[in-house]
């Protein structure tokens, strides 16, 4: 569906999967956020746990759509401690001034999802047109497809009713974007 970007950070494949099934059910665009920090072993874990809770950024590559041109964003990650995994902290905080209506998208084992979408929310600071926490039992389970099903028609929904491209014309703030 034109209108409708998806930005998904994934280090495993797991929100990875969920943002393809989403992206093909809808039509939509899709970018990846990609870091080169070393998150594999018990330092990178223990290196990714700690820049989620202390809110440090990393340098984090995004090539591709962006989404000042875009009605509705989504925005994909797996959890991290509780809060949303520091590349995609890192994407919001580049975009948040031109980021059009939002829609965010966790998967996780199995605890901290609320609490990553209410960071989410806090971090971009609008409230989002839906969301969507998939655990693993989720993905296991039949369940997965049919509520990506359900989260896409959402979206769409959410789509059609959103202002026209742009982030509402926010030039000065695409501008200042480009700077960094
Ligand atoms: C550093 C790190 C921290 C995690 N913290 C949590 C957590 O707090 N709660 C949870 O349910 N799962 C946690 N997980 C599991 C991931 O959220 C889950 O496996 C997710 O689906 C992985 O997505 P990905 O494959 O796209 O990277 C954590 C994983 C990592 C690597």
């Amino acid at each position: 569906m034109p209108g409708v970007l998806i930005v998904y950070y994934s280090l495993s494949g797991k929100t990875r999967a969920a943002a393809e099934t989403l992206r093909i059910s809808m039509g939509a665009d899709i970018v990846e956020i990609r870091d080169g920090r070393r998150r594999r072993g018990l330092r990178g874990v223990l290196r990714s746990v700690l820049e989620s809770l202390t809110g440090a950024v990393p340098e984090i590559e995004s090539d591709g759509h962006h989404p000042l041109a875009y009605k509705l964003v989504v925005l994909a990650t797996p959890v991290w401690a509780a809060r949303p995994a520091s590349p995609m902290c890192a994407y919001i905080e580049r975009h948040r001034a031109i980021l059009p209506e939002v829609a965010f998208l966790c998967t996780y084992g199995g605890v901290g999802a609320a609490a990553t979408l209410a960071r989410l929310e806090e971090l971009v600071g609008k409230a989002p047109v839906t969301t969507l926490s998939l655990s693993d039992k989720d993905r296991k389970s039949g369940e997965y497809r049919d509520a990506i099903g359900r989260f896409a028609r959402r979206l769409r929904g959410a789509a059609k009713d959103a202002a026209p491209t742009g982030a509402g014309g926010n030039i000065q703030a695409f501008f200042a974007d480009r700077r960094r």
